[in-house]
């Protein structure tokens, strides 16, 4: 990513950094990120502005030590994880804190032991919780039963943490927000979900095409809508090409999510002609840039010349993973750890 810092400029960045921590100047300390609508607007730029700031720290080789022992971030994962996994992790660490990784054959959520006494035993030892679940009724269950903040490093239902990288790797990209347009193409899943909340409250237009049957939650597209400024701002349609038209972000996923692999091919079948192309790509604004979360099946959901392409930016997504989940992890774990 671009913006390299000078020294000076990165100190003073982090100085702004560990007063808003201080301060809980964004009011997230304690609180639990589950879904995107866990975030006023205000405290979402300031998670921005925060991320911004850490990695200019980072670029400058300036540490940016926030929390001292015990402060420890327990890890979950239900499903496999790259991303999710190397960047709490090495955040956690950045920031000063320590981790624990707890893979499924560990801790067997709500098998071995029930949800809330998993919790339970977690707050004892540990400051803050993120989990990658099957059930996003599992994260509930979490945050209703500790007292500490427990993160959604995805569920079915939301994958806030990827939003946020995504916002960030959108402003850093375009300088702003207004007037962009993101064209979303592929399943109607959880990372469409939050990046369609997201996107709503940073005052984008966003158009998913999805084919009929994979539509995202009608609940979420309305609640999306609620924090438009116009409703018109967020579009469900099932022609790829209508969303693409004019965008300046075109955004795919994977067609079968983890933990649908049993419907794989009648995914197959349906996302046929849901694949981000070069003819996708020729619709959007001359300057659009392609994103996914990652991991990408090639030559499913997007052909390798457009993954490749220098339209891409997947992989400042992936290292914004990093500096956006450290701004949350800073803004939700006090001084007391
Ligand atoms: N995008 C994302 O969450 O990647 P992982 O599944 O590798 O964590
Ligand atoms: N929708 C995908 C995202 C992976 C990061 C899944 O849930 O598997």
């Amino acid at each position: 990513m671009s913006n390299l810092s000078t020294t000076e400029s990165a100190a003073e960045a982090v100085d702004g950094v560990r007063e808003l921590w201080r301060s809980d100047g964004l009011a997230l300390r304690g609180k639990s990120l589950l879904s995107m609508r866990d975030l006023s607007r205000d405290q979402l730029m300031g998670l921005l502005d925060t991320a911004r700031a850490l990695q200019a720290a980072s670029a400058a080789r300036t540490p940016s030590l926030l929390f001292s022992y015990p402060a420890a971030l327990a890890l979950i994962f239900e499903k496999p994880s790259l991303r999710t996994r190397v960047t709490f992790d090495l955040g956690m660490q950045q920031l000063g804190g320590h981790t624990v990784v707890l893979g499924p054959a560990e801790i067997g959520l709500g098998t071995r032991e029930t949800v809330p006494d998993t919790a339970r035993n977690l707050e004892r030892w540990v400051s803050a919780i993120m989990a990658r679940v099957f059930s996003h009724h599992a994260l509930v269950e979490l945050r209703d039963n500790c007292g500490i903040p427990i993160i959604n490093g995805l569920s079915d239902l939301e994958h806030p943490c990827q939003a946020l990288a995504d916002l960030y790797a959108i402003r850093q990209r375009f300088g702003g927000f207004d007037g962009l347009k993101i064209a979303y193409i592929g399943d109607g899943n959880n990372v469409l979900h939050s990046l369609m909340l997201g996107a709503a409250m940073c005052g984008m237009c966003i158009a998913a095409a999805c084919p009929r049957g994979y539509e995202p939650h009608e609940s979420i597209v309305q609640a999306a809508q609620e924090l438009a400024a116009r409703p018109e701002a967020v579009a469900i349609t099932s022609a790829p090409l209508e969303a693409a038209a004019g965008a300046h972000v075109v955004y795919t996923d994977v067609w079968t999510s983890m933990g649908q692999e049993k419907e794989q091919l009648a995914r197959l079948q349906a996302f046929r002609s849901f694949q981000v192309n070069a003819r996708v790509m020729a619709a959007a604004h001359a300057e659009a840039v392609f994103m996914h979360c990652l991991p990408a099946h090639r030559s499913d959901e997007v052909t390798d010349d457009v993954m490749d392409g220098p339209q891409s930016i997947v992989f400042d997504q992936a290292e914004a993973r990093l500096h956006a989940q450290k701004a949350v992890l800073a803004m939700l774990i006090g001084p007391n750890g």
